[in-house]
């Protein structure tokens, strides 16, 4: 409540009770005191219109919406001229209503209340379709890449064992260093098969008609994505794997490397690169009481605030410069691991690290014949 007067605040309050609304309110008349009250949620925003000598309604909106407050914003003053009324309604103000005529409140609070509802559940679709779409790219651009790696990939296999068996004996290379050459190759070659490889584990179609598509090693998925993501944890950290040989999980193998990929990168990114003795990314797998399979992902990285720890689960939410993070990361980990009828939770803390756990169920065993 932007509000100078505490006789009009008892007032209105009063009237709010009446009407049947349980209030907790903040009153504020420095702009100041607005923007801190507005680090925090409200669900309505009550303005008188001259608050203060130079502090009006047109302000406190400006405040409100430079915040990135979408909260309903309603004028409510004793004496509003029509000039003014109209000045606040274009600065965005959502209604005004006479503080003589305090029976109009109620309408306008409840208006109000369902648009910003129906504002975020509009919000909320849009940002799913974006997911979505991320996901559905990210997969087509694996999957042709991997397709377009294939082919000189299988000349490549094809020439060096051609190339292996002429060596053999061959009187060039006594000192063995020709083969010596050609088997490198050959590992290296087998090394690139395992990353494309990799990809298709990435692009695979999760609705194509896989018989086995329900049942997943999960360790299996883990050695894919910590190969993945090998490149970028290399310089931070040591990776420590500890596998209980957990049984297999109800899921889609493509989707859940998306999700561990996202968590390892995560930690990655969440450490200094230089120290990578000193640092660990932990990769764990275990059950718990309730029979669910548990997929710690742990990192000695800079932790997060509270602030930051409640909100990353929402999309586009991001603390990295644009161009390295775009916030759909969790975003995705987090519909990906639901849908599967799973969970996803986290604990960290400044400097203390962060410890993300994926919850999943294991496949129910078949029930015995007869
Ligand atoms: N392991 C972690 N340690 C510290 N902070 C983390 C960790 N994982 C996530 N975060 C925080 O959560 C935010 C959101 O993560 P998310 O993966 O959704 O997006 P992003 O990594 O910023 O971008 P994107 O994944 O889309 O490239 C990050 O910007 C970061 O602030
Ligand atoms: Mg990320």
């Amino acid at each position: 409540m932007a509000e100078d007067s505490p006789e009009d605040e008892t007032l209105i309050l009063r009237h709010l009770s009446r009407v049947g609304y349980d209030v907790q309110h903040e009153r504020v008349e420095t702009p100041s005191s607005l923007r801190d009250a507005l680090r925090r949620n409200w669900d309505i925003i009550l303005s008188d219109f001259a608050i203060g000598p130079h502090f009006t309604a047109p302000d406190a909106l400006e405040i409100a919406r430079e915040a990135g407050s979408d909260t309903p914003f309603i004028v409510l003053s004793g004496t509003i001229g029509e000039e003014a009324a109209v000045q606040a309604m274009k600065g965005g103000a959502n209604d005004y209503v006479l503080k003589g005529n305090l029976a109009r409140l109620q309408t306008a609070i409840e208006r109000e209340l369902r648009d910003a509802a129906a504002r975020q559940e509009r919000r909320r679709m849009r940002e799913q379709l974006v997911v979505s779409d991320r996901l559905a790219s990210i997969g087509m651009l694996a999957a042709s890449v991997a397709h377009e790696i294939n082919n000189p990939l299988t000349a490549l296999v094809a020439n060096l064992e051609f190339l292996s068996d002429r060596l053999d004996g061959f009187a060039g290379d006594d000192d063995g260093e020709l083969a010596d050459g050609v088997r490198d190759a050959m590992s290296a070659t087998n090394h690139l098969r395992r990353i494309v490889g990799d990809l298709g584990v990435l692009s695979r179609p999760s609705t194509a008609p896989r018989p086995e598509a329900a049942t997943v090693d999960i360790e299996n998925v883990l050695e894919t994505a910590t190969r993945m993501a090998w490149h970028e944890v290399r310089l931070r950290a040591r990776l420590t794997k500890e596998f209980a040989g957990v049984p297999p999980v109800e899921g889609d193998e493509s989707r859940l490397a998306q999700v561990f990929l996202n968590l390892l990168v995560n930690a990655a990114q969440a450490i200094e690169p230089g120290a990578s003795e000193e640092n660990e990314i932990r990769v764990s797998t275990s059950m718990d009481r309730a029979g669910r399979v548990v997929v710690g992902v742990s990192d000695t990285g800079s932790g997060m605030a509270p602030d930051v720890r409640d909100r990353i689960f929402d999309a586009f939410y991001t603390t990295k410069p644009s161009g390295v993070g775009t916030g759909l990361g969790l975003a995705i980990c987090h519909r990906i691991v639901t849908s599967l009828g799973g969970a996803i939770d986290v604990q960290s803390a400044v400097g203390a690290g962060t410890t993300f756990r994926v919850l999943l169920w294991p496949t129910r065993p078949l029930e015995a014949a007869g």
